[in-house]
């Protein structure tokens, strides 16, 4: 199995979770990162640039992976409508060179890693970028050998660059949070839910293949999550300018896509599964956002604050 993004937040810990069941092979560009990875994981880890398609295509050629996990993204929303360019060679050129590799070295699976972002109304740069991978994915699945889906969830408590780690070092640094918006709800995952989604994909790629599957998610107001930090950890906030693309809710399904929406239990948790271009039978009948979706408890929100990874 070749992890793109391997060295990040989610490739570590998708490797160990899955190191028993396949040879995993992990790629990244920073050499610093990737000598991390591997010696977090144990597993082999490549230089790999997916905005270049001769080195997918060294990796592909040389590891001739069957199941790809695609995670390399760059993900910060502000540096994308800064930088959109960087945006759109990592995460629709990276994950186009992606898919023709797949297909053309006839890799069997393939699986990219969207976001609530992705989902209509689309607010930013990062969020179309995600949107059109998991097009180009659901488009292309049936036109060759290799299957393509995708994952699509909310935010990863402590993942890199997400609010966690950020107010960490604030706080370590000076004790004030700065924060832009105490009123926005995010949705949240621990990185473990997360992971568990993509083995979902993984053990279901042949029902789930040309479509994206999500799952239920709480959220939370971030001025609950910064009280909890505080009474945890101590410190204050305040109220800086907010970011350019950022929006007050999340949208994990967006009204646009519920006809093409159908629910499901799947271990007795509720999923969803996104047809583009096919009616469900039996359709959604309301969307999921951070306005409407359940809030997580006041202990839940405690337990993701306490969940600090040892190796971020
Ligand atoms: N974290 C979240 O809250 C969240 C939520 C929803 C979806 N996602 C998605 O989940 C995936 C993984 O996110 P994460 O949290 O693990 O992010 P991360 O920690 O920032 O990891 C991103 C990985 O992609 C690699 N990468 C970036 N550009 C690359 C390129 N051109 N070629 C090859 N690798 C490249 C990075 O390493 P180098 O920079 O060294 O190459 C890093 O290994 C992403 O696709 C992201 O969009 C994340």
């Amino acid at each position: 199995m070749l992890i793109t993004g391997g060295s990040g937040f989610l490739g570590k810990r998708l490797a160990l979770a899955l190191k028993d069941r396949y040879e995993i092979v992990l790629g990244a560009r920073n050499n610093k990162q990737n000598a991390l990875a591997s010696q977090i994981t144990g597993c082999t880890v490549i230089p790999l640039d997916v905005t270049s398609i001769e080195s997918v295509r060294d990796a592909f050629r040389r590891y001739e992976p069957n199941l790809v996990i695609h995670a390399a993204a760059t993900k910060f929303v502000d540096l994308a409508e800064r930088q959109p360019l960087e945006c759109i060679d990592v995460n629709v050129v990276g994950s186009e060179n992606v898919v023709r590799v797949s297909i053309d070295s006839q890799a069997e699976t393939v699986i990219g890693i969207s976001t609530d972002k992705a989902a209509p109304p689309v607010r930013n740069t990062y969020g179309l970028s995600k949107a059109l991978m998991e097009r180009t994915f659901c488009s292309l699945n049936g036109t060759a050998e290799t299957r393509f889906l995708c994952v699509r969830y909310g935010n990863v408590a402590w993942s890199t660059g997400s609010v966690l780690p950020i107010w960490k070092r604030m706080h370590e640094s000076s004790g004030v949070i700065r924060t832009t918006g105490p009123e926005m709800r995010r949705f949240f995952f621990s990185v473990d839910e997360a992971v568990a989604l993509v083995e979902t994909a993984i053990d279901r790629s042949d029902e789930f293949a040309g479509r994206v599957l999500c799952r239920e998610m709480r959220a939370a107001k971030i001025q609950d999550v910064l009280d909890t930090w505080i009474e945890m950890r101590g410190g204050s906030w305040e109220r800086v300018e907010g970011r350019p693309g950022e929006r007050t809710d999340e949208i994990l399904i967006g009204d646009l896509e519920l006809p093409y929406t159908r629910a499901l239990e799947i271990g007795g948790l509720r999923h969803f599964v996104i047809a583009f271009n096919d009616r469900a039978p039996r359709p959604m009948a309301s969307g999921l956002s951070t306005a409407s979706a359940e809030r997580l408890t006041p202990e839940e929100i405690k337990g993701l604050i306490a969940a600090e990874p040892s190796e971020e």
